[in-house]
């Protein structure tokens, strides 16, 4: 059963990229409530608040009845690399908030995946022998979900997996077996749909700079293997085109989530398509600075001759949204996604159990609102 978790601080207010060719992949309907817009209406709109109240508040009255034994409990993070900006503000907070809720620091130990699948193998290998309490994994290949999971259910540890979600059948076999594992994140169909909504919000008028009645567009992507690429490269698209309207690929590019590799796509799909492209969709706002960076070099202007969207809200891209710079971003609340992570951490330790999939709410960020978020992330 999915539960939806209410968002911590809403509530509380190749070139060398592979060319991965446009269009899109047939996968399900995305169940989302798009139509939302402002925080003030996401927070309205948490239906599952309740359920995740209580699940924070077990997590809270467990960690109080075990008093400081959380304090002798050992955390195993894996982190599929550390040199990601998002993630860095992921584990930032994970780290801080462990600590909040009792653990000792010197417990809590973060590695480095380095984006590589074996490396991060064998630290899974080494907390293991190291007999950890409890472990958080952000793997490297969520195709990887179905041999780490054996490897730590097997060895009796609990694993919360964050950030890159494994696919259904794996998810299933946690519930079919009653394993203690699950997985926190948010519903990548999400982001992507409101990355798409607005950019639709702007009116054919303004988007088609030229007149033909089309949008066109490119697309910088994540790692192609991570279901938020997948999904935001897909849905963003889909948004325009169940708004109506015609839409023209004229590039599809895999970015790998790197400001630095975005911004040579960019530049080259400047000069090659040049006053051609109206839309940049960027999967993450590393990539949207890096192709905010090309766009400026051309001499082009967002908002003027082109619009730019990414995802995350970092604060440097919700600094351009809030200046014209950007279009717009995707708020990728890492508050909500790592303390639900941690209260799941700390339920399994005492036996309290979780849901197998604990999802969290992004939120469109405009002009309109993004002080209000830069506030918070700040
Ligand atoms: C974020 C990206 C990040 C990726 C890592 C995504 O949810 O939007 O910025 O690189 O997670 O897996």
């Amino acid at each position: 059963m999915k539960k939806k978790v209410v968002s911590l601080l809403l509530a509380a207010t190749m070139v060398a990229a592979m060319v991965t060719g446009c269009g899109n992949t047939d996968t399900p309907a995305a169940s989302n409530n798009a139509a939302d817009n402002t925080v003030a209406d996401n927070a309205a709109d948490n239906t599952g608040d309740v359920a995740a109240d209580n699940a924070s508040d077990a997590a809270d009255a467990a960690a109080d009845a075990a008093g400081g034994d959380l304090a002798d409990k050992k955390v195993g993070v894996c982190i599929y690399q550390f040199s990601d900006n998002f993630m860095t503000l992921f584990r930032t907070e994970l780290e801080n908030y462990l600590i909040s809720q009792g653990f000792s620091a010197s417990n809590i130990t973060i590695v480095d995946g380095a984006n590589d699948q074996a490396t991060q193998t064998g630290q899974i290998d080494n907390f293991i022998a190291d007999q950890v309490d409890v472990l958080i994994i952000n793997p490297v290949n969520s195709s990887s979900a179905e041999t780490i999971t054996d490897k730590v259910v097997e060895a009796g540890i609990p694993l919360v997996y964050i950030n890159r979600e494994p696919d259904e059948a794996e998810e299933q076999r946690w519930e079919d077996n009653g394993w203690d594992v699950t997985y926190v994140g948010c519903d990548a169909r999400q982001s992507g749909t409101f990355q798409g909504e607005m950019i639709v919000d702007l009116g054919l008028d303004t988007v088609d700079l030229n007149g033909d009645g089309v949008i066109q567009y490119i697309m910088v992507e994540g790692d192609p293997e991570n279901v938020d690429a997948q999904y935001r490269t897909e849905f963003s698209v889909k948004a325009l085109e169940d708004a109506g309207l015609e839409v023209d690929c004229l590039s599809d590019q895999v970015g790998n989530w790197q400001q630095g590799e975005a911004q040579s796509i960019v530049a080259n799909a400047l000069g090659q398509f040049g006053e051609d492209i109206e839309v940049v969709f960027c999967n993450n706002d590393a990539m949207a600075l890096g192709a905010l960076q090309a766009i400026e070099s051309a001499g082009r202007t967002v908002g003027e001759d082109i619009f730019l969207v990414g995802v995350d809200a970092l604060s440097e891209a919700l600094e351009d949204v809030l200046a014209g710079t950007m279009t717009g971003t995707v708020f990728n609340d890492h508050f909500s996604q790592s303390h639900s992570a941690a209260d799941a951490a700390i339920n399994f330790i005492n036996g309290v159990g979780n849901d197998y999939y604990i999802g969290c709410d992004y939120v469109k960020v405009t002009q309109d609102n993004a002080q209000e978020i830069l506030d918070m992330v700040k």
